[in-house]
C-alpha cells in the first residue's frame, strides 16, 4: 500500500502542476490564422457596444463614470466576479444588474473574452468593424 501513495501523491502533484501551467496561458480569445481576433472576442465588443457599458465605462473600456474594465478584469477581478458584478450589480452604485439583459447574459464569457484582448492590449479601443484589431498599426 506505501508503495502505491508514493504514485498517487507523485501523480498529484504532477496533475496539480500542469493544471496550473494551463491555467496560466490559457487565453479566453484566440488571434486567428489570419491575424485577426476569435469571433468569441469580436461578439463581446458587439455585445459591451449593445449592452450600453459604454456609456459608463467608455469606449473599448478605458473607464469613464465607471472603472477601466480593461484593468479589472485583467488585475482586479477572477471571472467569477466579473461574472457575479455584471449579473447582479453592485448595490448602491451605479453599476446595475444585468440579469434581465438577455443579450448580455448570453454573452458574459464574450464579454470577458473581449475585455481580457483589451486589458492584455492585444485589442485597442476602437471599432473592431473599422479597425480590426482596434487600434492603428
Ligand atoms: C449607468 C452606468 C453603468 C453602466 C451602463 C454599466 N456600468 Fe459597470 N459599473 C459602473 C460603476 C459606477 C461601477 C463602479 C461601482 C463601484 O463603485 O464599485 C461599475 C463597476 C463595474 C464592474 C466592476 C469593476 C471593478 O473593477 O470592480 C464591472 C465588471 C462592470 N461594471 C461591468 C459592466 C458591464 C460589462 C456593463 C455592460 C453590460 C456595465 N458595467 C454597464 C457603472 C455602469
Amino acid at each position: 500500500m506505501k508503495k502505491y501513495l508514493h504514485l498517487i501523491v507523485a501523480l498529484s502533484a504532477t496533475w496539480a502542476l500542469s493544471t496550473a501551467a494551463l491555467a496560466a496561458d490559457e487565453k479566453p480569445y484566440e488571434i486567428t490564422a489570419d491575424g485577426k481576433i476569435s469571433e468569441n472576442a469580436m461578439e463581446g465588443w458587439r455585445t459591451y457596444n449593445g449592452g450600453g457599458c459604454g456609456a459608463c465605462h467608455g469606449k473599448g473600456g478605458v473607464g469613464a463614470v465607471g472603472p477601466n474594465l480593461a484593468n479589472s478584469v485583467t488585475q482586479v477581478l477572477t471571472k467569477e466576479q466579473f461574472v457575479d458584478i455584471v449579473t447582479n450589480g453592485r448595490s448602491g452604485t451605479m453599476m446595475r444588474p444585468h440579469k434581465t439583459n438577455k443579450r448580455v447574459m448570453d454573452n458574459l464569457d464574450n464579454l470577458y473574452a473581449y475585455l481580457v484582448a483589451r486589458g492584455d492590449d492585444v485589442l485597442g479601443p476602437g471599432n473592431l468593424i473599422k479597425l480590426p484589431m482596434g487600434k492603428e498599426k
